[in-house]
């Protein structure tokens, strides 16, 4: 049967992410739009997105985060050239972008001493492979395949090399023990719903020691550049960004952390991910049609909800096909208005993913499954 119901809000993209419960275009009206972002009103919105940032995150005092060019590909890659080179390099990686920065350090970077450990979407690599005397390259959480990692109990507080991780779609939904990590990458348009184009590069101690010790034998664009003489860049953590930013986009990463501070901060934003999953879980363990792609519950995202089809009269059909009838269901949701945006990334098995951060509300997922059922139903009736 049709639901009479739909989600209150059906954004479930995986970026950019739904906009939090009772945004509206009001919340910008403070920004400092045509002003200078090195004018002193500029530089005090920018220093406070990094502030509240981090206390929001409860990053060590000694870590140091800043807003740089070009989303979370920027913050990636300009850590990436900055400091891979100075030893060997572990990539560990098992789906889309993550795949993409192993391309990074063998088809960009050419590093000479590269291992890559790779896993099939819906799994992971063992992790205890790493050789922490090298650098080390994952994502926390990879977007395309709903897998993340479980913890961070497999990198050693005492490490040789670098924990570099692309966590955008993981920080402010998952906990991430920051003592594990030396770099951490994220955007603003995922787990606060903020506006797409700027990324945040959090770094230890010890890589603004490489930082400082290393330079690449390679050439580094300006809007890659994190030191000067081998000396850190400092302001760029202060709120003095490389290149001119958007004010907007600013102002309304700044109304995404007011609004994860007004709920109570990091434990309430990683239950509101937590209970989305909880809701599909449920569905799923009823469901006689769809499973996850990641099997293991320890690895499972819980923001980026990656679903598969296991009716067995649908996986007796050719991939084609198979892909055709996923691709319905995906473009009868949107048409209702019940879903936007939830078929599965374009590299990644033929499926559903469905975003479960904070800005999603339980209620609106739990309206959402009803329609998968109804839609899958009317798929299959036509096969
Ligand atoms: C794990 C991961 N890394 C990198 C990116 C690219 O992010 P951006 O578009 O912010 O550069 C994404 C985007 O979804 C992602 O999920």
């Amino acid at each position: 049967m049709k639901p009479l119901t739909k989600p209150k809000n059906p954004c479930f993209s995986s970026g950019p992410c739904a906009k939090r419960p009772g945004w509206t275009l009001d919340v910008l009206k403070d920004a400092a739009v045509g002003r200078s972002h090195r004018s002193k009103i500029g530089k005090a919105k920018l220093a406070e997105a990094i502030k509240r940032s981090k206390k929001l995150l409860g990053m060590p005092e000694d870590y140091i985060l800043g807003i740089v060019p070009a989303s979370d590909t920027g913050a990636v890659e300009m850590a990436m050239w900055s400091m891979l080179g100075e030893r060997g390099v572990d990539v560990f990686c098992w789906e889309s972008f993550g795949s993409g920065w192993s391309g990074d350090c063998k088809n960009q970077l050419k590093l000479k001493d590269l291992r890559v450990f790779k896993a099939d979407y819906g799994k992971i690599p063992d992790m205890r492979q790493a050789d922490w005397t090298r650098d080390v390259v994952f994502t926390w959480n990879g977007t395309t395949s709903g897998v993340r990692v479980p913890n961070g109990d497999w990198i050693p507080a005492e490490r040789q090399g670098l924990a570099i991780c692309d966590a955008t779609s993981a920080v402010f939904a998952m906990e991430v023990p920051w003592n594990k990590l030396d770099v951490v990458t994220w955007s603003w348009q995922k787990v606060l719903g903020g506006e797409a184009a700027h990324g945040m590069l959090a770094l230890s101690p010890r890589a603004v020691k490489r930082l400082e010790g290393f330079s690449p034998d390679r050439p580094l664009p300006k809007i890659f550049q994190m030191s000067k003489g081998g000396k850190l860049a400092a302001g760029i953590f202060e709120g003095e960004t490389i290149n001119t930013p958007s004010m907007l986009c600013v102002e309304d990463a700044l109304d995404g952390l007011k609004w994860a501070e007004s709920l109570g901060g990091l434990p309430a934003l990683v239950a509101r991910s937590q209970a989305n999953l909880k809701a599909i879980e449920d569905w799923v363990a009823q469901s006689n049609w769809a499973g996850f792609l990641a099997g293991d519950q320890a690895i499972r995202s819980s923001t980026s909800i990656c679903l598969k089809i296991t009716d067995p009269a649908y996986l007796a059909l050719a991939a084609e096909d198979q892909a055709k009838h996923a691709k319905s269901v995906v473009s009868m949701l949107d048409k209702e208005g019940a879903a936007y945006d939830i078929g599965s990334y374009r590299d990644a098995p033929a499926g559903f993913r469905v975003w479960g951060g904070a800005t999603v509300e339980t209620s609106d997922v739990e309206l959402l499954l009803p329609w998968l059922d109804w839609a899958y139903g009317e798929v299959k009736a036509a096969f």
